[in-house]
């Protein structure tokens, strides 16, 4: 279920950010930076924070479109190459992730974020539900990364990783991380979050004093990139969309246990 479903809201209303969610839209927090940025109308008005709205009744457009909530649902993986930005537009003019998309007809978003220097598996949908789920770090969606970092191959920066490194005053919990290849200077970590902190992965590693040189997203909960060459896609089959879901949910549940 998702967090704060209609708390408070009568049964015809419900919040405008969970209605361009649930219409695919966005994730909840990208609804909001839509509805923050004046890109989002309720009837012709500028829409606001925290506004509710009567589905079905009240006219929502975004950017000039209007949201009709019965979008075909669409889930893309992606492997993202080096160069590209995990948005949907750039002020700066660089490349986004969308361009890669040729032939596909539905608004897609990233799920979730890759830095602009990174590689590997990205997730693209319409379905804000879904896009809500593995992003909640609540949802324990545990991410693999394989990172090549520049140093000597010592296994007591690995147990320092994995003791909770404090990044921004928190302990970063990490769910798994060991030595893979080796390439003279260079050294392999496969290191697994289910934060999704920006450069979090980086900043793990910055601070044992490694060097990042490569980071590249292997796995998201129970997808793989798999035998996916840089910048081709595919659409998810319908058992892996379920399988992603089942993964969120499993993750939601065992939060709520502990
Ligand atoms: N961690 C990072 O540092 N960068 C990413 O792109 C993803 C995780």
């Amino acid at each position: 279920m998702i967090e704060g479903k209609g708390k408070g809201i009568g049964p015809a209303e419900e919040r405008l950010s969970r209605f361009l969610a649930r219409s695919g839209i966005a994730s909840r927090r990208h609804a909001d930076e839509l509805i923050a940025g004046g890109r989002v109308t309720v009837n012709g008005q500028p829409a606001v924070l925290g506004q509710k709205i009567r589905p079905g009744k009240d006219v929502v457009l975004v950017d000039g479109k209007k949201v009709g909530g019965a979008e075909k649902q669409v889930y893309i993986m992606l492997y993202k190459p080096p160069g590209y930005l995990s948005s949907c537009s750039d002020p700066r003019g660089r490349k986004t992730v969308l361009s890669l998309l040729g032939g596909v007809p539905e608004r897609v978003y990233p799920v979730g974020r890759l830095d602009y220097d990174a590689e590997g598996l990205l997730l693209l949908t319409n379905d804000g539900e879904l896009t809500y789920l593995l992003t909640h770090p609540r949802h324990r969606v545990v991410k693999e990364y394989s990172v090549w970092v520049e140093g000597p191959r010592d296994e007591g920066k690995i147990r320092e990783i994995l003791s909770g490194i404090i990044i921004g005053g928190k302990k970063v919990q990490v769910d798994y991380a060991r030595f893979g290849g080796e390439k003279g200077r260079l050294q392999e970590i496969v290191i697994a979050v289910h934060e999704g902190q920006k450069h979090l992965v980086k900043h793990i590693c910055h601070s044992v004093g490694y060097e990042v040189k490569r980071l590249k997203r292997l796995k998201i909960g129970p997808l793989s990139l798999g035998s996916l060459k840089k910048g081709e896609w595919r659409y998810l089959s319908p058992g892996q969309v379920e399988a992603l879901y089942r993964e969120a949910r499993k993750g939601w549940e065992g939060e709520r246990g502990r």
